[in-house]
């Protein structure tokens, strides 16, 4: 994974070297843009003709992925000449399709209005065949947090996407805005590493509240809702809820599985509203107390004894610089010590040498 430190500040005036090295390389990248530009209009331009591969005024270019909610296309945008993202929504309500369409309209609205370097862009909300679709910020990259937990992550590196997806969640909550479905999958990783969540306040539009279908399966992942979202409490599902899901997926990426799993879906249900989560130091001994308190009080039943997003931002950055202070403490130490070893196994040596002497 990208480690996140800058790299060190050159003291004093670039040389003239280094300005022609850089303007070289700006040079280069600005041509190879261009050429990427205009290949992908070339290719929009051909698929513009199909009229199957027209979404409203995008055209779609290639399927990025599937979820629950619908297909996701990476597309074009011909007007302004600029790649985005097309998820295509399929309402699972038959009654109620109208109501829920306007709902999702007026919830991708709401989530247009957030500007945040953490949260994908909304550009636009549109209907094509009867679908309601959505067209956002295209992300180059397609890692998403869900790939990085996989690979288990190092405490620190996790820590700080997390604090990036807090921080994000936090910023939505200041303008009422709930994601309601926050999980890895929905946190796409971008080309340099920034964390940026994606799929806000989708999950309630086209969601029953209690998650469940009309033959009994459930829709998007469990494992991540909050108590008050199992028993279906719309009305109580606000902010905390969201802290919930930041506290479960905390929880994944230090100890390697969500807080409550069982074999069935229903039992994991009732786990979530009924037991209490296996403390994580107990599955990953190297967790800080304090970090372990964080991930617990995220998880409480209780709404209200949540820290709020960006509270649990802060209290997760506290953690992160004691870590790095540790580490650097622990480094410097073993700086120290290692004088000291060579002085003692360099005396020790002479002394036997000596004593070698005189004995002989
Ligand atoms: N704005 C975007 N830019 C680039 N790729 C995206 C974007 N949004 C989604 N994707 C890609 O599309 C895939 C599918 O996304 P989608 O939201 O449909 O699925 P999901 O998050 O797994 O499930 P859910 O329907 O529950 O949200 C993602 O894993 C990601 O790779
Ligand atoms: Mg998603």
């Amino acid at each position: 994974m990208r480690t996140k430190t800058p790299p060190p500040t050159p003291i004093g005036p670039p040389s003239s070297g280094e300005i022609k090295a850089s303007s070289r390389e700006g040079r280069q990248r600005a041509r190879e843009t261009t050429k990427y530009i205009r290949a992908i209009t070339k290719r929009a331009d051909q698929a513009a003709k199909d009229p199957q591969r027209r979404v409203g005024r995008y055209v779609a270019l290639r399927e990025l992925g599937r979820g629950a909610m619908g297909i996701v296309f990476h597309g074009w945008d011909p007007q302004l000449s600029r790649e985005v993202a097309i998820k295509i929504l399929q309402p699972c309500g038959s009654g109620a399709f109208d109501i829920e369409r306007e709902r999702l309209v007026r919830e991708a609205r709401s989530c247009g209005r957030l500007r945040h370097r953490g949260i994908v862009g909304v550009h636009d909300v549109g209907e094509h065949k009867q679908q309601p679709y959505v067209v956002m910020e295209f992300i180059e990259g397609s890692r998403t947090l869900e790939d990085v937990i996989e690979d288990r992550p190092e405490i620190d590196d996790a820590l700080e996407l997390i604090i990036e997806v807090s921080r994000a969640i936090a910023h939505a909550h200041e303008r009422n805005v709930v994601h309601r479905d926050l999980k890895p999958a929905n946190v796409l990783i971008d080309s340099s590493g920034q964390a940026i969540v994606t799929d806000f306040g989708l999950a309630q539009t086209i969601e029953k509240p209690s998650q469940l279908t009309q033959d009994g399966t459930v829709l998007g992942t469990p494992e991540y809702m909050a108590p008050e979202q199992v028993e279906g409490y719309p009305d109580v599902v606000g902010p905390p809820t969201d802290v919930y899901a930041l506290g479960a997926v905390l929880y994944q990426a230090f100890c390697g599985r969500t807080p409550f799993q069982a074999s069935s879906l229903f039992e994991t249900l009732e786990r979530i509203v009924e037991t209490e989560a296996v403390p994580p130091r107990s599955l990953r001994p190297e967790i800080s107390t304090e970090l372990e308190g964080i991930i617990l009080r995220c998880l409480s039943k209780d709404p209200s004894h949540r820290p709020t997003a960006g509270r649990l931002a802060d209290l997760l950055k506290d953690e992160l610089a004691r870590r790095r202070a540790q580490a650097s403490a622990d480094a410097a130490g073993a700086g120290l010590a290692l004088p000291w070893v060579l002085a003692i196994a360099g005396g020790a040596l002479v002394a036997g040498l000596v004593l070698g002497r005189v004995v002989l």
